[in-house]
């Protein structure tokens, strides 16, 4: 059994707890947040102990994971303790706002021997998880383009407003585009260089509306990423290939399709069905990628398995390219990726 101290009781954490609560060989061992309310919450819903800061809970409690949930800004510092303090981490996305940040918490994994994974939920999101199937099946042919979409409002939910401040969220770039960045890694690697354009650039929030370009050798991608919807959430992925397309978007019924010159088919994946409650506020109706990738990173601390899906380096490399699409920005050109 391996129990789990989780830090940052907000949306994403009550997120994590709803499926720690389902999940066998896991038990929540306690909830840390420097919120009273918060931590009251997690009480009467959870039935946990809670604590907060780090420390008291380190020295209060048995865990060998710590799940971190806290504000992007504060990912290295509580990475870095936890790791320092001999746990292993799961923390969300996106790793850090800057490269340095990223690789003090590399640097603490390597010290610690223990392991570090970042959630960067689409890896395990079903549809996701079932289109790469289908691209690397061969059954849309030679890839020839990319297309991702993630919009939305801008977040008004988070704790002391965190997220409408550009300088410790990194805005709509950072935060949302991020599962896009790593995405079209996860289908198509490192791209070679990036052309970025974006309206609102300097308003305190982040760049409003970024359009991303991403040069390969051999296909063309683009991902586009908003905080400025007047309302609703939206994501999407299509690949196009020599044969057929296989789209995905949260829009359409059913969500997953292939589309060929007969018309469009739609394509059946597992499903991870909870019956845990989705996140009271965000954008967030679906609990199941989230379950999965917890779930995956218990599974490997029980069986001594190094996380796989994806590396921290990889995590890290994601905020290189954000970094790069903000250099884009700020000078109109394309920025190579050596
Ligand atoms: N994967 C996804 O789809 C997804 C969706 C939303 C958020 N996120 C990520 O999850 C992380 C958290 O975002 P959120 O929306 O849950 O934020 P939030 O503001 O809702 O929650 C943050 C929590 O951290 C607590 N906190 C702040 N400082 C603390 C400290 N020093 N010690 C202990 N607790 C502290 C706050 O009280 C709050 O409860 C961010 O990195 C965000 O980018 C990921």
């Amino acid at each position: 059994m391996q129990r789990v101290a989780l830090i940052g009781y907000g949306v994403m954490g009550g997120t994590h707890a709803n499926g720690y609560k389902e999940m066998p060989g896991a038990e929540l061992a306690c909830v840390i947040d420097i919120d009273e309310e918060k931590r009251k919450k997690a009480e009467d819903a959870l039935g946990v102990k809670t604590f907060g800061s780090m420390k008291e809970a380190l020295d209060a409690e048995e865990f060998g994971i710590v799940d971190c949930c806290l504000p992007t800004f504060l990912h290295t510092e509580g990475a870095v303790e936890a790791l320092e303090a001999g746990k292993h981490v799961i923390c969300e996305k996106p790793m850090a706002l800057t490269v340095d940040e990223c690789q003090r918490m590399i640097d603490a994994r390597d010290k610690s021997g223990k392991f570090l994974m970042i959630a960067h939920v689409l890896r395990w999101w079903p549809e996701y998880v079932k289109l790469k199937e289908v691209v690397e099946s061969g059954k849309i042919g030679r890839v020839r383009n990319t297309m991702c979409i993630r919009v939305g409002g801008t977040p008004m939910w988070s704790w002391d407003k965190w997220l409408q401040d550009g300088e410790r969220s990194g805005g709509a770039l950072v935060d949302l585009h991020v599962h896009d960045i790593d995405w079209l890694c996860a289908l198509h690697g490192r791209p070679k260089a990036v052309f970025c354009t974006a309206s609102e650039i300097d308003r305190a929030t982040g760049p409003a509306h970024v359009f991303a370009n991403y040069i390969y050798d051999d296909l063309a991608a683009c991902a586009e990423g908003a905080w400025d919807q007047a309302s609703g959430f939206a994501m999407a992925c299509r690949v196009t290939g020599e044969e057929a397309v296989v789209s995905y978007s949260s829009a359409q019924s059913p969500t997953l399709q292939l589309l060929t010159s007969e018309g469009a088919e739609p394509i059946e994946f597992e499903k991870v069905s909870l019956d845990g409650s989705a996140a009271e506020e965000g954008n967030i109706s679906d609990l199941g990628g989230y379950y999965a990738e917890c779930k995956y990173f218990v599974d490997c601390v029980e069986s001594g398995t190094t996380p796989s899906v994806l590396s921290p380096e990889d995590a890290m490399q994601n905020i290189e390219i954000a970094q790069a699409e903000i250099e884009s920005l700020k000078t109109g050109k394309v920025v190579e990726l050596p």
